[in-house]
This record gives structure tokens, C-alpha cells and sequence, in this order.
């Protein structure tokens, strides 16, 4: 494959991957699709924009005409998917989006790689990215393996699952070659804060309150993003087509324990009195439906692909609040516009 397709590529996890595989093969050339919604921004992927082997392409995987338009110009050999909506929260207020994003643009694309590819499969991947949270909620002990019945309990969730199942059941039908990894809650950089780890650094910055739901007894498993995109890489590269492959961060953590080692991290970067920050954390009404626990049994990447995560959570979380405080500008450019408006919203 020489020529991927990366949806997606303006957002979070996207503009991190975009990056690792713009600089580290050259010889490809990588074409980033985002429709630029409230999630994707250009500012994430600046440093790569001039960059020979990269174009970006804004638009929407939900337009089939389009989508069909783009396959039939560029004739990809590979397509790393990324777009989506992916938030939880907002999935609770508006399940249609996730629908249309996450389910009919992922069959858009997967028509759209068949009808192109249908002469000749060999050396073609649809590589799907997709979450732990397909798997519905663990109780207090247990991980999730690659084998674990779907059970998912959010629309976000729903969505994804439904996508999933749409890359696996073209695999069976067309033989279409694919490859899915479902990876836990990740964190760093350029991670748009409505998510928790982004959302409470920027709250503690501005000592805005720290909205717990409910108790804070639920639990997550965190992975740094850069991790992840690494994991994705070696999978596309190495594992094998038609298999999924689980990625975690071996990192459970309750999230009022999370909150309370970033309120310590805050106050010494920020040269608070310490426990300055922690009187910010407020508990409030819990989400709809809400996961007790999500965690990723790792081992089949680890033992087929020799993959484990290079940086500690304390590293990480150093590196990610140390990101935030130094790009005020980029937080600032985010939380400008319709943030005020979904905050507003969803807390008040
Ligand atoms: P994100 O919300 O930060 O970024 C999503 C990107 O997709 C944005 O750039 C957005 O503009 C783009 N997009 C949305 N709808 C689109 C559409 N209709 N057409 C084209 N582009 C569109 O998301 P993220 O956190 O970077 O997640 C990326 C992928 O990884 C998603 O598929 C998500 O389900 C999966 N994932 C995320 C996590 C996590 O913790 N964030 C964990 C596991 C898996
Ligand atoms: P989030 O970052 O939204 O990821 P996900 O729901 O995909 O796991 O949330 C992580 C955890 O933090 C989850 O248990 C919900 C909780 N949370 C809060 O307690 N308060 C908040 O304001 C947010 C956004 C999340």
C-alpha cells in the first residue's frame, strides 16, 4: 500500500497518526479526509501541511457521491479510518450524528473500497479504529478480550459497534481485506476539551469547577495517544488481515483517583498551595447509563506484534498537562464559539 487514506486526520487520535505516517514513510502518500466538524482542526496538523507526501481533503464521509467521487480520482490502496463523532455525552443528546457519522459514513466507505478495489484485493486494507466501549461494562474484576460478546450501552457505543460489525460482515461477504483495533480511553495533546483529562486541566487553569459524575468510583483505563497511534501502525503493517487486535494501556484508574493525581500535578506546575486544586472537584448528576469499568486485556498485540506502551501514565500525564499550559492559544481558539454553548448545555 502507497497511497492511504486516513479519515479523520484533523481530530484527535487522527492528527497524531496523520503525523507519525507522514514523517515516517516518505514513500507513501497520505491523504487526510476531515470534515472539519466542532472536533477536527487544521492547527492540530500544522507542522506537516507543507510536507510532499501529504494533501489534505476536507469533507464528509456521509456523502456517498463524494466519497464514491474520491476513491474513483485517487484509486487508495489503503484506508486507515479514524472519522467520527466521539463523544459519549453528546451521543446522549444527539444518537442521529453518531448514526450518520459512525455507521452510514463507515458503510460509505467500506462501498466505496470494495467497488474500487473489486478487481484485485491484494496488498488492500480497510484498517477500522475503533474503542473498547463496543463491549459494554465490566464489573469490579475481568478484561476485555477480542473475543468478548458485544454488548454496548451508549449510542456512541451502539454506533461504533454497529460499524465494526458493517467492516467484519464485508470481510465475510466481499472478502473485502480489514483489520479493527479497539483501543481504551486515550489522552495528550490536541485532545478537545469535552473529554475528561482536557476538560479538567483547562477547568483548573481557568478554577472552574470539576464536574464528577456521580460517585467518581468508575473506572478507565487510560493510554497515551501517541501509543496508540504506534500500536495502529505496527497492526496495519504486521498483524493480520481479518483480525482484531484490543489495545490498552495496562492503566486502570477510578476517575475521582485520576482527578485528584492531575489537582496535584496542576498545583505544582501551576506553583499553587497543593490541595488548592482539589477544592474545584464537584460531584454532579451522573451520565445516563454510565460504564462502571472498561479494561483492556492487551496480551494478543503484545505477544503477536511485540507491542506495549513506551510511556508511563505519570510521564504522560506530565507531557499532556505540560501541552495544555504551553498552548493557551490553541485552547483558546477551541473554547472560543460553540463551546460556551455545549457547556452551558451539558453542566448547567
Ligand atoms: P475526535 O472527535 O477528536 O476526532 C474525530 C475527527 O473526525 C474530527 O477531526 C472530525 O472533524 C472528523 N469527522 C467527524 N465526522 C466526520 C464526517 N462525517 N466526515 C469526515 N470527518 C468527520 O475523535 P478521536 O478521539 O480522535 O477518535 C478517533 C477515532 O478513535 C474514533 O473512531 C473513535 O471512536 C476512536 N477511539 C477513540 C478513543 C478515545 O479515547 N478518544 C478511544 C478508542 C477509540
Ligand atoms: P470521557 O473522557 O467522556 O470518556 P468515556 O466516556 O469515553 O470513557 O469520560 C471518562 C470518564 O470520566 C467517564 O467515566 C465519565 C467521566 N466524566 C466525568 O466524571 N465528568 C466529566 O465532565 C466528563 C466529561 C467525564
Amino acid at each position: 500500500m502507497k497511497k492511504i487514506l486516513i479519515t479523520g486526520g484533523a481530530g484527535f487520535i487522527g492528527s497524531h497518526v496523520v503525523r507519525l505516517f507522514v514523517k515516517k514513510y516518505p514513500q507513501y502518500q497520505i491523504f487526510n479526509l476531515d470534515a472539519l466538524t466542532y472536533a477536527g482542526n487544521l492547527e492540530n496538523i500544522v507542522d506537516i501541511e507543507n510536507e510532499p507526501n501529504y494533501t489534505f481533503i476536507k469533507g464528509d464521509i456521509v456523502d456517498a457521491p463524494f466519497i464514491d467521487a474520491l476513491f474513483a480520482e485517487h484509486q487508495f490502496e489503503g484506508v486507515l479510518h479514524l472519522a467520527a463523532e466521539s463523544h459519549v455525552d453528546r451521543s446522549i443528546t444527539d444518537p442521529l450524528a453518531f448514526v450518520r457519522t459512525n455507521v452510514i459514513g463507515t458503510v460509505n466507505l467500506l462501498n466505496a473500497a470494495k467497488e474500487c478495489w473489486k478487481d484485485d484485493f491484494t496488498d488492500k486494507l480497510f484498517y477500522h479504529v475503533s474503542t473498547d466501549e463496543v463491549y459494554g461494562t465490566l464489573g469490579e474484576t475481568g478484561l476485555f478480550i477480542e473475543t468478548t460478546s458485544y454488548d454496548p450501552n451508549s449510542p456512541y457505543s451502539a454506533s461504533k459497534a454497529s460499524s465494526d460489525h458493517f467492516v467484519r460482515a464485508y470481510g465475510e461477504t466481499y472478502h473485502l481485506p480489514y483489520m479493527i483495533s479497539n483501543c481504551s480511553n486515550n489522552y495528550g495533546p490536541n485532545q478537545f476539551p469535552e473529554k475528561l483529562i482536557p476538560l479538567f486541566i483547562y477547568n483548573i487553569v481557568q478554577e472552574k469547577s470539576l464536574p464528577v459524575y456521580g460517585d467518581g468510583k468508575y473506572t478507565r483505563d487510560w493510554l497515551y495517544v501517541l501509543d496508540h497511534a504506534i500500536a495502529i501502525d505496527l497492526a496495519l503493517h504486521k498483524g493480520k488481515v481479518g483480525e482484531t487486535y484490543n489495545i490498552g494501556g495496562f492503566n486502570e484508574w477510578q476517575n475521582i483517583e485520576l482527578v485528584k493525581l492531575l489537582c496535584k500535578i496542576m498545583d505544582e506546575k501551576l506553583g499553587r498551595v497543593p490541595g488548592t486544586s482539589e477544592q474545584l472537584i464537584s460531584y454532579v448528576k451522573d451520565r445516563p447509563g454510565h460504564d462502571l469499568r472498561y479494561a483492556i486485556d492487551a496480551s494478543k498485540i503484545n505477544k503477536e506484534l511485540g507491542w506495549k506502551p513506551s510511556v508511563t501514565f505519570e510521564q504522560g500525564l506530565e507531557r499532556t498537562v505540560s501541552w495544555y499550559l504551553e498552548n493557551q492559544t490553541w485552547l483558546n481558539n477551541i473554547t472560543s464559539g460553540d463551546y460556551a454553548t455545549y457547556y452551558e448545555k451539558q453542566y448547567n
